[in-house]
């Protein structure tokens, strides 16, 4: 057997009264693609800031080649053996691609920076690893994918073979995963080793060999991806067999009323839109991501105005562009961006969950600290939130725990407009479950829905899927419908 890549043993991470890791080992061969799963906190991304010399483990130790790691402040020994790129952007939105590539080492000319050598070893650099970017293009005007491919580039540019990806399809559709795992397979020939994260465990299937499971801070089991099928592996993260639930098609109640009224709306992503959401019922937007479906559902929760048209919630019109006068109509929502949109980072699990609701709490602005960390602590039960309690910063969670609070919120506003925009992102199997009972809950309390999601499983449970194409509702597929079929309206072939 050839010397790991990278090994880590007996590793041990405290956060004060949190052990995000109590025996964490992971061995990645070269040459390899290796899943690393788990549910939410068990400790993926915690190992991956050990790997990647963030932090240094309180026990254990991590290998590289057979070498111990550099120590943490050598900075540059990392960078040449290890790179993450994570769902957020690493790079700084504001400069060029080139500028990125080559930060605090741009090519020096008389100690000025040359920009004619910038653009030049840039553009190499990205045609070596056959990435099609324009060196000069504004970082921040790049799509998630792009992005992520001049993340790895800059990797690699450094000397570094071994490349984690921590949740990296999270924000992409069908076919900008298939460009990155087409893209992962090509650089995986070229010799580099991956170490791929994901909640999506058919991608697990499709681009790795290996598969490592962490359960509750613990390493489970390390097996080839082709001797655990998905039942084996959803028992080895979870602990437990469980039945995964199908589709379940439920009777809708067309005698229901329209809470829900859009009438030609238009905005610069999409154009002339009718929808209505009856009392009680789950309606699915779905398309690619260039199909304006996040921008119309957005629109609706305030974050986005429309250029044209109406949006009534029982009968009144929704204020536009307006989210402090949107949610005082009624509208709960799940932003598509947790991090930026969701959550306030500063504040507790508690704060967070409850700011939507102060005003119902407590009367004249005053909202007993009791009531709230009981009201608090019944949301982060009800839904599953892996933390120590209320009180906990919101910071400190996981990604996928993060994601739980938001919804939390959403729902705690008793809203009469739910708004999801992809719910589940970052959330593990078994809680997913969970929260898309939430939402039967909420449907059966007469709670609109309307679910924007590329995930067709958070599709499956609505009561019919509506699907943008460029702007515009294409298609309309009561529950039911087969894959391939929604999947041919989200491309665009099953219509002219
Ligand atoms: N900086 C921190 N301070 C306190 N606790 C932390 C911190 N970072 C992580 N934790 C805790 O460590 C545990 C493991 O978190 P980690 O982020 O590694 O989970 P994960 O497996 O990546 O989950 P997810 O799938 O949700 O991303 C969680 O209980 C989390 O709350
Ligand atoms: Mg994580």
């Amino acid at each position: 057997m050839s010397t790991p890549l990278v090994e880590a043993r007996g590793i041990v991470k405290r956060y004060g009264p949190t052990t995000a890791l109590a025996d964490g080992r992971l061995t990645v061969l070269p040459g390899e693609s290796h899943a690393l799963v788990g549910r939410n906190g068990a400790g993926k991304s915690t190992l991956v800031t050990l790997l990647t010399g963030l932090q240094a483990p309180d026990e254990g130790t991590v290998r590289f080649d057979g070498e111990p790691a550099p120590p943490l402040a050598d900075r540059d020994a990392w960078r040449r053996k290890v790179a993450c790129v994570y769902q957020r952007p690493t790079v700084v939105p504001e400069l060029t691609v080139a500028e990125n590539l080559f930060i605090n080492r741009q090519p020096l000319q008389r100690r000025f920076i040359s920009w004619r050598r910038l653009k030049a070893e840039a553009a190499d650099l990205l045609a070596a690893w056959d990435v099609h970017v324009d060196p000069e293009a504004r970082t921040a005007d790049l799509k998630v994918e792009d992005r992520q491919m001049v993340e790895i580039a800059r990797a690699l540019s450094f000397g570094a073979r071994f490349i984690v990806l921590d949740e990296p399809t999270a924000q992409l559709d069908n076919r900008e995963i298939e460009r990155l795992f087409s893209r992962m397979r090509a650089l995986q020939k070229s010799g580099v080793t991956f170490l791929f994260i994901s909640h999506h465990l058919q991608e697990v299937y499709e681009v790795c060999q290996t598969v490592t499971v962490l359960r509750d801070a613990r390493w489970i089991t390390t097996a080839p991806v082709a001797d655990l099928p998905r039942a084996g592996l959803v028992e080895a993260m979870a602990g437990e067999s469980i039945a995964e639930q199908a589709g379940h098609v439920r009777e809708v109640d067309v005698s229901a009323p329209v809470l829900l009224d859009v009438r030609g709306l238009t905005s610069q992503s999409y154009e002339d839109v009718d929808l209505t959401v009856r009392r009680g019922e789950v309606v699915g937007l779905a398309g690619s991501s260039a199909s304006g479906k996040i921008e119309l559902a957005e629109s609706l929760t305030g974050l986005h105005k429309p250029s044209g048209g109406t949006a009534r919630l029982d009968g009144q019109r929704l204020p536009f562009g307006d989210v402090q006068a949107t949610l005082k109509a009624g509208v709960g929502c799940v932003p598509r961006d947790r991090h930026t949109q969701g959550l306030v980072i500063g504040m507790t699990i508690g704060d967070n969950a409850t700011m939507s609701v102060l005003d119902r709490l407590g009367r004249f602005g005053f909202v007993g600290t009791d009531r709230k960390r009981g009201f608090a602590t019944e949301l982060i039960e009800r839904l599953d939130i892996h933390a120590e309690g209320p009180d906990q910063p919101v910071s400190d969670l996981s990604g996928g725990n993060a994601q739980k609070v938001v919804m939390a919120r959403a729902l705690a506003s008793d809203p009469r407009l739910l708004v999801l925009i992809n719910p589940t992102a970052g959330v593990d199997v078994k809680s997913k479950e969970s929260l898309l009972a939430r939402v039967d809950t909420a449907r059966d309390d007469g709670t609109a829905v309307l679910v924007v999601s590329d995930e067709l499983d958070d599709l499956r449970r609505c009561d019919r899927v509506l699907v943008l194409f460029h702007g515009r509702v294409v298609a309309e597929h009561p529950a039911g419908w087969r894959d391939h079929e929604l999947i041919a309206s989200i491309e665009g072939v099953d219509h002219g």
